[in-house]
């Protein structure tokens, strides 16, 4: 079966919708019929200096809503980055074959270190893509369920794995695909329908976080931002805030963007926003609930994340010996 990977970084005590749509939700169903890994990314959260103890706490209740999300560890591996030493160790092999410019060039890296400033930006920052390269190279995956904002960082570790064929060897290492669900790859925030949901936005109510309080969302869902027309249709250019509501609508019930659109036919932006509002709270509900059931039992949490670690290991273990004697290391003996 085809392996996938793909990770999440702890970097906020909980995930949004945009990340359960955009990639979770694509991790549940892609784990039936491929050999699946999901990481819990917490070296790639130390570019956001996190307090220590907020981090530990946050990779525990990162992991916990996968499981929550259906992630099944009997089915796939589940496991934290900086469990499998592999990964740091193949992240500085990367370093030396990426151009310096080359990372220059990642948006994601430009809009944050604009932010940051010269002093506040870290090198851990502009390697940041890199390590994320290394945890898809180690897998031999082939793909890598993300949201539309990984695309540049996904074209980066194909062009690496590409360089690293050309210069060790066909078949050095597996040259990824991105795989991208267009119609949930972008869910935008519900104040700035024209920016995507993300835990830095400007104001929380364009956020829906899957751990908030369900009145807070039910609240949020129907003072969301929509247009002065009266139309419910899927429009993305010309109705942004009510095309965003349809989406998440659809991807909640299963339902189709033109029978949404039929339901919904001369009625009002109202009735739209109260009945999503409650399909929104219907699925927060019982998934808070089994967060609570894994956070509440942490030592079973770590008993999964430990299984999960050692079979990673193993894996991983291969892929770098493999490229350490590509590379030209000097093969311990
Ligand atoms: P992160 O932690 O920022 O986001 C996790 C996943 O959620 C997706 N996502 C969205 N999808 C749709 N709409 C949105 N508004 C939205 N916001 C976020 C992201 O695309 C992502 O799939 N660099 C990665 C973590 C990572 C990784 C990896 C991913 C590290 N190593 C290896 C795949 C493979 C990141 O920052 O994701």
């Amino acid at each position: 079966a085809a392996r996938i990977f793909s990770g999440m970084q702890p970097t906020s005590d909980s995930l949004h919708l945009g990340n359960h749509l955009g990639a979770l939700t694509q991790w549940v169903a892609l784990q039936d019929d491929h050999d699946a890994i999901y990481c819990v990314v917490d070296l790639h959260a130390l570019t956001v200096a996190p307090d220590p103890a907020v981090l530990r706490d946050r990779t525990r209740r990162t992991a916990a809503q996968y499981l929550a999300a259906g992630v099944d560890p009997q089915r796939s591996i589940l496991f934290v980055q900086s469990h499998v030493s592999a990964h740091a160790e193949l992240a500085w092999l990367l370093n030396c074959i990426t151009g310096f410019g080359e990372a220059g060039r990642m948006t994601q890296f430009k809009d944050k270190s604009l932010k940051l400033g010269a002093e506040g930006t870290t090198v851990g920052l502009f390697t940041y893509p890199v390590l994320m390269a290394a945890d898809i190279l180690l897998y031999d995956t082939d793909l890598v369920p993300v949201g539309e904002d990984q695309r540049q960082h996904l074209e980066l570790t194909r062009d690496l794995a590409q360089r690293l064929n050309s210069r060790f060897g066909a078949g050095t290492v597996v040259v990824p695909d991105a795989h991208i669900v267009k119609a949930t790859a972008k869910i935008f925030d519900l104040q700035e329908p024209t920016a995507k949901m993300s835990k830095s936005a400007a104001s929380p109510n364009g956020l829906i976080e899957l751990l908030d309080d369900p009145k807070v969302v039910a609240r949020r869902i129907r003072s969301a931002v929509t247009d002065t027309e009266r139309e419910i249709r899927y429009d993305p250019v010309a109705k942004p805030g009510v095309s965003n509501l349809l989406t998440i609508y659809s991807a909640l019930t299963d339902r189709s963007l033109p029978s949404l659109e039929a339901e919904y036919d001369g009625r009002g932006y109202g009735d739209l926003k109260k009945d999503l509002a409650e399909v929104v709270v219907a699925f927060l509900t019982p998934f808070q609930e089994r967060v609570h059931g894994y956070l509440d039992d942490p030592a079973t949490l770590d008993a999964v994340l430990s299984d999960g670690a050692e079979r990673a290991e193993a894996l991983a273990q291969d892929t770098l010996a493999r490229l350490y004697d590509r590379f030209g290391l000097l093969r311990r003996v």
